[in-house]
């Protein structure tokens, strides 16, 4: 049986500033602490596949940058077949800038470069690997052509699609119908559903228009509310594990990373959650994206304590 997680996404050199507070417009915060590290949605989710246990592949552009051969050593070094990273001559690799607040929330900007050359002309070649995913996962970090295009060719061969809408931003809803799993936090849920979570009452009304719009799962990440996932047949609530959160970033990535492993495993719905849930729990326990995703054997040792 196929049991090949294809990752199609970014990578970006991650520029992180922890403060004890995050600045109003014009403020300069002194004493920060620097950091840099890998990340990108795309990265981040391979990663968190891996070593979650799972048999991972990864489409994506890099640039020429110094940062880069480490971190593409890196992926190699987790196990990822990096065949189809694609080095982009005169490119830059993405970059983003992170400033993270005591709490560990954050605020992001993303300078895609390499990103937005993953076009599907790239995506052809890497077919060899894409025809035997058991699973694709993706999010939008790269072009909304190449994300259509995946979508289109996963629905001709009938090779179910997990998307993670993130970062929101416009796309073409007539697409979302030829989704398998779509996982999206409240805000993604909101824009695509064209509603407005504000209180717990919204949250399955969101999922079930989702739902009628053709996806067949819909998951919805709700931070320290947990997580709900939503089909034709059940709706599977979990609750979020407790922990010292020091920095959120990349617990979405870990949580869709983590999830593909317990699919392609066959988990039950409410299994897989929790392995998930429990996954991007100890992601925030620790600073930056890659350095802070946990492996398989801390995910089960997390649960079983609990
Ligand atoms: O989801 C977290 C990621 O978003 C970061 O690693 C950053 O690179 C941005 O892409």
């Amino acid at each position: 049986m196929k049991n090949n997680i294809v990752v199609i996404g970014s990578s970006n050199v991650d520029l992180i500033m922890k403060m004890d507070h995050l600045p109003e417009k014009g403020e300069t915060v002194t004493d920060a602490e620097f950091m840099q590290v890998y990340g990108g949605k795309g990265a981040n989710q391979a990663v968190a596949a891996a070593r979650a246990g799972g048999r991972v592949a990864f489409v994506n552009c890099v640039g020429e940058d110094a940062y880069t051969p480490r971190m593409v050593e890196n992926y190699r070094n987790d196990g990822i077949d990096t065949r189809f990273v694609f080095t982009e001559r005169g490119m830059t690799s993405g970059h983003a800038l992170v400033m993270i607040g005591d709490k560990g929330e954050n605020y992001l900007s993303v300078d895609p470069g390499a990103n937005y050359r993953l076009t599907p002309k790239r995506i052809d070649e890497a077919m060899p690997v894409i025809d035997d995913a058991a699973v694709i996962v993706m999010q939008y970090e790269i072009p909304e052509e190449t994300i259509k295009y995946v979508i289109d060719y996963a629905n001709k061969k009938t090779i179910p699609v997990l998307w993670n809408f993130a970062p929101a931003r416009t796309f073409d809803l007539s697409y979302t119908s030829k989704i398998n799993t779509l996982v999206v936090n409240e805000l993604e849920a909101g824009y695509l559903a064209q509603m407005t979570i504000e209180t717990e009452h919204d949250v399955e009304p969101t999922a079930s228009k989702l739902l009628k719009g053709g996806i067949e799962n819909v998951i919805i990440t709700l931070g320290q509310n947990g997580a709900i996932l939503v089909n034709g047949d059940e709706t599977v609530r979990v609750p979020a594990f407790e922990v010292d959160a020091v920095d959120t970033t990349a617990a979405g990535d870990t949580f869709c990373g983590s999830f593909a492993v317990a699919y392609v495993e066959g988990k039950s719905f409410k299994e897989a959650l929790r392995f998930a849930s429990a996954a991007s729990a100890i992601c925030v326990t620790r600073m930056g994206a890659q350095p802070s995703v946990p492996k398989r054997k801390e995910i089960d040792l997390f649960l079983a304590d609990r």
